[in-house]
């Protein structure tokens, strides 16, 4: 009777902290992306086998013809959508909470693909215009974020933005589509961080979002010379960087003007292929439309101050 008296109290102190480690520790942790369980295997799998058939017909036909392919063949080519895996809905989640804590008015998402991510942002902002290169992908979008009356979606190419949309976004986004670009070398990754810096407005930021696996595969590799690239660039001021599982992020802003830099790495760097046409007259603006002058940016000789986290 008398050890009984004496347990009971050690076994429901053992059972309550016990409780405490599960709730505070273990759930969390299962909950963490990081910890991923046998569902979520699957999901990267998927991605790899959808990945290996776009450079089968990117190799042969273009990279257009590949990614018309892919999702005329699935309706969900990376199974981003599928409610089975985790990982993909927890990864849009997380990038929202990487953005400044604001409304936005205008935002551009880049190779936006079936606009999950663009159906997020859609909620924090006025007006959100996705933007891909494939029109099957484009059409899963539309049809996915058909209740959004402020949700847009035009086909186009991050290799080819008209200039009549410099100057129109305060957010821009681009998640997982520049390492699909071939070859990305240097030059590109110049001229495309100026080309992105160009469309935003003064003030205006940009998210960067890329695969990346703890720098041990090639693509994080490639993930990592993209960032470090916009971190450099002219057009661009490190806000902030984030490695999550498994992803980098990076926050940029558009420099500061300063009017004692010469400037020649903006729009008119670019190359030829701005005045490109995107079929979509929400891009092209109405006629005769005025875009905010695009202010000069200044040359960094230094790697930019950058807030990881
Ligand atoms: C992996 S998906 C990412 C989709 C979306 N950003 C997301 O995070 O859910 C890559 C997308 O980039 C698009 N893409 C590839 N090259 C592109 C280009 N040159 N211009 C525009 N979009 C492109 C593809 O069509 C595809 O939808």
């Amino acid at each position: 009777m008398r050890a009984m008296a004496v347990l009971a109290p050690l076994a429901m102190r053992a059972g309550r902290s016990l409780d405490r480690a599960w709730r505070t520790t273990l759930l969390p942790l299962l909950d963490h992306p990081a910890v991923l369980l046998p569902r979520d295997f699957p999901l990267f799998l998927l991605g790899a086998r959808t990945d290996a058939a776009i450079a089968d017909v990117r190799a042969a036909s273009g990279a257009r013809a590949a990614f018309e392919a892919i999702y005329t063949a699935s309706d969900d080519p990376w199974g981003s959508a599928a409610r089975r895996y985790r990982y993909q809905a927890r990864k849009y989640e997380q990038i929202m909470a990487l953005l400044p804590d604001r409304r936005f008015d205008e935002v551009l998402d880049l190779g936006c693909g079936l606009g999950l991510l663009s159906q997020h942002l859609a909620l924090r902002a006025n007006r959100v215009l996705g933007l891909d290169l494939a029109g099957a992908a484009l059409d899963h979008a539309r049809r996915r974020g058909s209740l959004l009356d402020n949700l847009r979606f035009a086909q186009g190419d991050v290799l080819d933005l008209p200039a009549s949309m410099d100057g129109r976004f305060d957010l821009v986004v681009v998640a997982d589509t520049l390492y699909y670009l071939s070859p990305l070398d240097d030059a590109l990754l110049k001229r495309l961080s100026a080309r992105f810096a160009a469309l935003l407005r003064p003030g205006g930021v940009c998210l960067l979002v890329n695969h990346y696996f703890f720098a041990a595969d090639r693509e994080s590799r490639q993930s990592r010379r993209i960032h470090d690239a916009f971190g450099w660039s002219a057009g661009f001021t490190v806000l902030s960087q984030h490695r999550r599982a498994f992803f980098l992020a990076t926050l940029l802003a558009r420099a500061v003007p300063d009017d004692a830099a010469p400037d020649d790495t903006g729009p008119d760097d670019a190359g030829p292929d701005e005045a490109a046409p995107v079929r979509d007259p929400a891009v092209a603006g109405p006629a005769g439309e005025d875009a905010p002058a695009a202010a000069p940016v200044r040359r960094s000789s230094s790697p930019p101050e950058c807030r990881t986290g």
